[in-house]
């Protein structure tokens, strides 16, 4: 299978997983990239069973409401019944890095209002430890400097994401070369620095479920 197949399977797996659930008045929060694209396009079957989506970046917006899914903002409904996205990576427990489509920071807080989060994925994005996939970092502008200076001193080597604005109309630096072996301390001390509005790491609030895609089927683990 194609890399595109495995991550229909998972984005399909994902829309069999919650269809059962779903009714009159559900939100369902919606990741960004490719993957999450996947899943729109497959929910647009079933969008007489929900009655809405909250999108995690104005992309994955457009694509909802291309389908005739009505689009709400965040701060007008009460509660999201499922998150669905995908990652850049994930580990044995569930703790992900994201932001490859820079749109981590909405994702994050989308995420944390959701009661429960599923990842969907092809295997590629599987890894014993986070790290491997360069950590996005989403910064005010003007800290852009300060900021790679204290990443640096952390061990990593932060990259400026030339030509990137975030939908929050920041910038956007991948720090290569970090072995993310505590996920929930490096999170919280990246996102201490001051001018750091969220870095990429997922591990406060992991997945719930993931929908993973093998070669040989979608796996759920938890
Ligand atoms: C968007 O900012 C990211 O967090 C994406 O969810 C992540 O990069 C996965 O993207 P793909 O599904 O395109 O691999």
């Amino acid at each position: 299978m194609t890399q595109d197949e495995l991550k229909l399977a998972s984005a399909r797996a994902a829309v069999d997983y919650i269809a059962p659930h779903l009714e009159t008045g559900s939100i369902i929060g919606i990741g960004t990239g490719s993957t999450a694209n996947f899943f729109i396009d497959h929910l647009s079957g079933i969008k007489g069973k929900f009655d809405g989506a909250v999108a995690s970046s104005e992309a994955s917006a457009e694509r909802l409401k291309s389908h005739g899914i009505p689009v709400y903002e965040l701060n007008c409904v009460d509660s999201i019944q499922f998150y669905v996205d995908g990652t850049d990576e994930v580990n044995p427990t569930l703790e992900l890095i994201k932001g490859g489509g820079a749109a981590l920071t909405r994702e994050k807080i989308v995420a944390a209002c959701a009661d429960l989060f599923i990842c969907i994925a092809d295997e590629s994005k599987w890894v014993e430890t986070l790290g491997a996939f360069p950590l996005p970092v989403e910064v005010i502008p003007m800290a852009r400097a300060l900021v790679a200076r204290e990443l640096v001193k952390l061990g990593g080597d932060p990259v400026y994401r030339q030509g990137v604005i975030t939908d929050n109309g920041n910038a956007i630096l991948d720090v290569y070369n970090l072995k993310i072996h505590q996920p929930i301390d490096l999170e919280e001390t990246i996102n201490n620095i001051t001018g750091v509005v969220t870095n990429g790491i997922f591990a406060r609030r992991p997945a719930d479920l993931l929908l993973l895609s093998t070669g040989t089927g979608v796996k759920n683990i938890t």
